[in-house]
């Protein structure tokens, strides 16, 4: 009895062991807005894919305490990078000290805030706040990342958009321009980098299971909700991997998703139209 124990330990034993040796390093991947929702299941997804890890958020702990985990599970490295993306001169500062003598295989910029409200009762400081976080958090991230891919010759830069980027709606005006923007950045990015091989993608996920809407500011209560697909943070994940894999130029994150940007961009009378009638208007503030 005793020997079929120890058998048993030897055989799982040894399979683990294969497993890890089997892994490849994949190389390392930058996620920005990694320590909650869909950063955070970027960074377990592409641990198990075998990357090493380099995280970014303002929260030092949370960082640190996800890269302690993801490190012990998956064995792989993973470096903590608290910084502020909403200060973008220190934010590049840092991460280019964070890469400086390292190769990056990935950049996945997903940092991001929401902003809820009619734009003419919102104040000017959260409208910057969301355009400081969200685009030129976005364009100092890629700023900082991109030596680094150009000199190596290859890489993948990923922005993550989002479906109200393709199509925007109302009371999330300003949150909308800054998604919008970045499929604009990243069309143009993606001719300028191609003859340095450097793969540029945008992920647009739909609604999703996050923190984010508990986070967000709000200019005024959102009394009344729709209530709309909400898809969890893994699947957004699995979407980024296969824009990185596949070397997708857009992946737009679930079937609603899709059809919401389609008929945002094929018949935007009839978006009006049903965004109009079916967005709950907020109370007067
Ligand atoms: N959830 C959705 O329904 C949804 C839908 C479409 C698109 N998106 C986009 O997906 C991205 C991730 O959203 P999520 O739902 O995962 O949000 P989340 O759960 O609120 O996570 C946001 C992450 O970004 C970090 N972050 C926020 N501000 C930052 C700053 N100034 N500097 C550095 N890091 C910052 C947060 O950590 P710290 O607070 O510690 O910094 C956190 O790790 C965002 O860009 C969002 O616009 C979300």
């Amino acid at each position: 009895m005793v020997n079929r124990k120890f058998r048993l330990c030897i055989i799982v034993f040894s399979r683990e062991l294969l497993k890890n040796c089997m892994k490849r390093n994949e190389g390392l991947v930058l996620i920005t807005g990694a320590s909650e929702g869909i950063g955070r299941a970027t960074a377990a997804l592409f641990a198990a894919q075998g990357f090493d890890l380099l995280l970014l958020a303002r929260g030092k702990e949370r960082l640190q305490e996800l890269c302690a985990s993801l490190a012990s599970e998956f064995h792989v490295a993973c470096t903590p990078l608290p910084a502020d993306v909403a200060d973008a001169e220190e934010a590049m500062r840092r991460i280019r000290a964070a890469l400086a003598g390292r190769r990056l295989a990935v950049a996945v910029i997903n940092a991001g805030i929401g902003l809820y409200g009619p734009y003419v009762d919102t104040d000017w400081t959260d409208i910057v706040s969301v355009l400081r976080t969200n685009f030129e958090g976005a364009l100092a991230s890629a700023r900082a990342v991109l030596p680094t891919l150009r000199e190596q010759g290859h890489g993948s830069l990923v922005l993550v958009s989002s479906t109200i980027g393709k199509r925007a709606i109302p009371y999330n005006a300003a949150y909308c321009a800054t998604k919008q923007g970045m499929l604009g950045f990243a069309d143009a990015l993606r001719i300028e980098l191609k003859p340095f091989g450097i793969h540029v993608g945008v992920v647009c996920p739909a609604r999703t299971d996050t923190p984010f809407f508990d986070r967000m500011t709000y200019a005024v209560p959102q009394t009344a909700r729709r209530s709309v697909p909400t898809n969890p943070p893994e699947l957004v994940a699995k979407a980024i991997l296969r824009c990185v894999r596949l070397r997708r130029r857009e992946v737009v994150v679930s079937i609603p998703g899709k059809l919401f940007a389609f008929v945002g961009y094929h018949f935007p009378r009839l978006s009006d139209f049903l965004l109009y009638y079916n967005v709950p208007r907020p109370d007067k503030p």
